[in-house]
C-alpha cells in the first residue's frame, strides 16, 4: 500500500539499528506540555516512572484493558487502509493495535514530543507498516482525506481548549468521508460516583484542562464549519469515561 502523504518538512532519524525510524524535523514543545505535563511526559524520568502496566491501569482505576479494547473494537478486528494514531500513550495501546494491522495496512503514529516516540519505538518490532512521526496533532502535515480511520487515546483533555479544537478539526480533515474518528477520554462521571471528588482535585492539582470534559461534550469543541455526518458516545465506569466515534 502506496504510504500517506504526512509531509512538511520531514527527515528521517533513525535512533538506533534496531528501533523504528523516527519521521520528522518537528515542533517545539508547546507551552501546555513544559508548563503541565512536564512530569508526565517531557522529563527524561517520565517514561521510567510512567511505563509500567500496572501504574497506567491503576491512574484508570483498573479501567485500562478495557478502555483500549474499546478503542480498538470500533477500528476493527483486523484493521485496514492507512490508520493514524494521534498522539503515544503509555501501555500497550499501539502494540495491540499493530497486531491487528493487516499485512498491506499502515499504521502512522503522530506526537510532539521525541522522547515519548522513542519510547513507543523501544516498546515495538521494527515493522515496516509502522511509522512514527514527530508532529502537532493540531497542525499535521499530510493532505485531506489521507486517512482511513483517527485514534485519539486520552489526548483531548490534556489540552488546551484552542489546541483541542484545532486537533480535533485536524482529525476530521485528515480522515476520508465515511472514515471514523474514535476517541477515547474523561467525561463527566455521575453525581453519586465515588472517585467523582478525587478526580475533581487531581484534575485541579495536575490537570487542569481535563475539567472541560466534564462540562461540555467533545463535539462542542468541534470548531464551526467542520460537521461529522455521525457522532455517537458510549459512557464507561459510572460515566467517568467515554467513546465518541465520529464519522466524517
Ligand atoms: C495521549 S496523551 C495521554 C495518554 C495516556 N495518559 C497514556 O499515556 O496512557 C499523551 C501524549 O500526548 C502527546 N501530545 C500532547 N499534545 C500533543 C500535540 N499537540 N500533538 C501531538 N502529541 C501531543 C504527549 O507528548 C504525550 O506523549
Amino acid at each position: 500500500m502506496a504510504r500517506s502523504p504526512m509531509t512538511g518538512s520531514l527527515s528521517v532519524a533513525v535512533e538506533e539499528p534496531q528501533s523504528q525510524a523516527l519521521v520528522g524535523s518537528g515542533p517545539p514543545v508547546p507551552h501546555y506540555l513544559e508548563q503541565v505535563y512536564w512530569w508526565a511526559y517531557v522529563h527524561p524520568n517520565a517514561v521510567h516512572v510512567f511505563e509500567r502496566d500496572w501504574l497506567v491501569n491503576a491512574i484508570l482505576f483498573g479501567n485500562y484493558g478495557r478502555l483500549r479494547d474499546l478503542a480498538l473494537a470500533d477500528l476493527g478486528s483486523r484493521v485496514l487502509g492507512h490508520t493514524l494514531q494521534l498522539a503515544c500513550a503509555y501501555g500497550n495501546l499501539t502494540a495491540r493495535l499493530l497486531q491487528r494491522l493487516a499485512p498491506d495496512a499502515a499504521l502512522d503514529v503522530v506526537d510532539i514530543l521525541p522522547i515519548q516516540l522513542r519510547n513507543l519505538a523501544s516498546k515495538l518490532p521494527v515493522d515496516k507498516r509502522l511509522r512514527l512521526v514527530h508532529g502537532d496533532s493540531a497542525a499535521l502535515a499530510c493532505d485531506d482525506a489521507s486517512y482511513d480511520q483517527v485514534l485519539l487515546f486520552f489526548l483531548l483533555h490534556e489540552q488546551p481548549l484552542h489546541v483541542r479544537s484545532a486537533t480535533l478539526a485536524q482529525a476530521l480533515r485528515v480522515v476520508k468521508p465515511g472514515g471514523k474518528v474514535v476517541i477515547v477520554d474523561y467525561h463527566r462521571p455521575s453525581r453519586w460516583h465515588p472517585m467523582r471528588s478525587l478526580m475533581r482535585l487531581v484534575f485541579g492539582k495536575l490537570e487542569p484542562y481535563a475539567i472541560d470534559l466534564w462540562q461540555h461534550e467533545i463535539a462542542d469543541f468541534i470548531p464551526a464549519g467542520v460537521t461529522p455526518s455521525s457522532v455517537s458516545k458510549c459512557t464507561y465506569f459510572g460515566g467517568l469515561y467515554q467513546k465518541l466515534v465520529l464519522v466524517r
